[in-house]
């Protein structure tokens, strides 16, 4: 194999750990099967009690402008109180207004661990909490926040559906809720090149087909605000009013 070739393989098996959560054979093949709907809460606290000491390393770059995008979207929204689910090691609490206060989530002690070093090492004082729950079945009343964002998380979580539910329940209506994620393109020359990437995903260590519609349910789907951002549009940000269904 080619040396640009192993390089390309390996990138892309990294990428690929960081968006589904567990770990490649270091060639770019996954391991185990890459089933998302396998990645259970155990699956992910094993998976990114690995990644924690090296996430921001290693993903943090690729993943910045679809970060600083969501959390200056947030930052422009009414309202203050701020659920971020998914928080990781907390790449992005610096970057929120002074007026949000944010409540981190996420199911991973050793990302929480580096996300609560990052609160007290920078003295962020917008940051509320952080928690260890589980975003598809929190522990918060209705209603009790203004917006809730969850970077990178969607493809990730055994059940979209169940998050975004979630999301909606904890949002007052009226509130906002926001992806950012890569998404399967809708059609066009990447969407056929990521359906063909797809297919060879095991060999690729990829999996370009994570779909919006397997987060946002029809209706959702039509009034949803969809912005692509850098690099290269690879990643979508989705900004979506809580109204009723
Ligand atoms: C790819 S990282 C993204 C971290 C952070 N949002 C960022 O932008 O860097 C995915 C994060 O989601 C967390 N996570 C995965 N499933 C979760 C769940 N069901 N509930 C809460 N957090 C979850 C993981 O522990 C991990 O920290």
């Amino acid at each position: 194999m080619a040396l640009e070739e192993i390089v390309a393989n390996r990138q892309a098996g990294e990428m690929h750990d960081m968006l589904n959560g567990y770990p490649s054979d270091g060639e770019g093949a996954p391991v185990p099967p890459p089933s998302r709907s396998a990645l259970d809460a155990e699956a992910v606290k094993l998976a990114y009690r690995r990644w924690a000491n090296v996430y921001d390393l290693a993903f943090g770059g690729i993943s910045r402008f679809g970060r600083l995008r969501a959390v200056e979207a947030v930052n422009g929204l009414p309202g203050t109180d701020v659920l971020e689910v998914g928080v990781g090691t907390g790449l992005a609490l610096p970057h929120y207004n002074a007026d949000k206060v944010i409540t981190g989530i996420d199911l991973s002690t050793d990302m929480l661990a580096k996300a609560r070093e990052r609160v007290q090492r920078d003295k962020l004082a917008t940051v509320h909490d952080l928690l260890e729950m589980d975003a598809e079945a929190t522990r918060f009343a209705d209603n009790s926040f203004d917006i809730a964002v969850a970077m990178f998380v969607a493809s990730v979580v055994p059940h979209p559906r169940k998050l975004l539910c979630e999301l909606k329940r904890v949002v007052r209506p009226g509130g906002y809720i926001l992806f950012v994620n890569h998404f399967l393109a809708p059609g066009g020359v990447r969407g056929a090149v990521e359906h063909a990437m797809a297919r060879a995903s095991r060999s690729l260590g990829w999996h370009p087909d994570f779909a919006m519609e397997s987060l946002l349910p029809p209706n959702d789907l039509a009034r949803a605000y969809i912005q692509p951002v850098p690099p290269m549009g690879l990643f979508t940000l989705v900004t979506l009013e809580n109204l009723p269904d």
